[in-house]
């Protein structure tokens, strides 16, 4: 199909896929999941993958965001992920594997690729620092619409440890924290955000962001926040776009 690339994006519980049109930047059809596979290793995803890309046919490209970092195509780092993906060229490893161009990047660099292209972001300028809050915490900041990737800010350190062991969505659902509890360290994080870059607007992303409204008046912060607009599909089509 012209103009629609398969967007793939993976998660510590499942991966997320949907068929995106490049030019609208919306999901075409429906959006499915399949189980993260256990230990999730480079030969066990890319067999989901596979399956994925037959549930899903006709795409001209594939995209595929990762929570690692990564440079020319390999993935660089493993924080919630098998060891096994160090080093391993995925872009490679993909095309071999189905057969066509495929892009690989940070899970949260195309998050914020989608939001700024077509969500919360649209037409933004200045400095805009996009989040997503799932089992880790991801970070794409944005100078007038351009991403610096790979930034990682989900691993600076606060309170002696990770930062994403204090504030992400997996600390709050592991903890039983409400929300006053969870807003609180989550202000904590951005106030550390904001200290760092001065953001002019952040935008929260991941499946908790569908909740804004719960935890928004526990958040405080200097610059404003505001939920993905594409919500739990935001990965999904920002991989299909790094594709195009
Ligand atoms: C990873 C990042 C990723 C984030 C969100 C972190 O643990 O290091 O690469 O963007 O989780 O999934």
């Amino acid at each position: 199909m012209a103009g629609v690339n398969l967007g793939i994006d993976f998660g510590g519980s499942s991966i997320k896929a949907g068929l995106v049109d490049i030019a609208q930047g919306a999901i075409a059809g429906e959006m499915i999941s399949v189980p993260t596979p256990v230990p999730s290793t480079p030969h066990a995803v890319v067999e989901a993958i596979r399956g994925i890309d037959t549930r899903l046919p006709g795409a001209t490209s594939v995209g595929f965001g990762f929570p690692s970092v990564v440079k020319q195509g390999r993935a660089c780092t493993a924080a919630n992920i098998d060891h096994a993906w160090i080093g391993t060229d995925v872009s490679a490893l993909l095309a071999e594997a189905l057969g066509r161009r495929a892009a690989f990047l940070n899970d949260a660099d195309a998050a914020g690729l989608a939001e700024m292209r077509f969500g919360a972001g649209r037409g933004v300028p200045g400095t805009v620092l996009v989040l997503t809050l799932g089992t880790g915490i991801g970070s794409a900041p944005f100078i007038d619409g351009k991403l610096l990737p790979n930034t990682e800010f989900g691993h600076l350190e606060m309170r002696g440890d990770s930062a994403e062991h204090w504030a992400s969505a997996r600390v709050r659902t592991e903890l039983s924290l409400g929300w006053p509890e969870w807003g609180a360290r989550l202000s904590e994080y951005l106030a550390y955000m904001e200290r760092l870059i001065w953001p002019d607007l952040m935008i929260l992303c991941g499946a908790v962001s569908t909740h804004f409204d719960a935890f928004a008046p526990f958040v405080t912060s200097r610059a404003p926040i505001r939920p993905a607009a594409l919500g739990a599909a935001a990965g999904v089509i920002g991989a299909a776009l790094a594709a195009a």
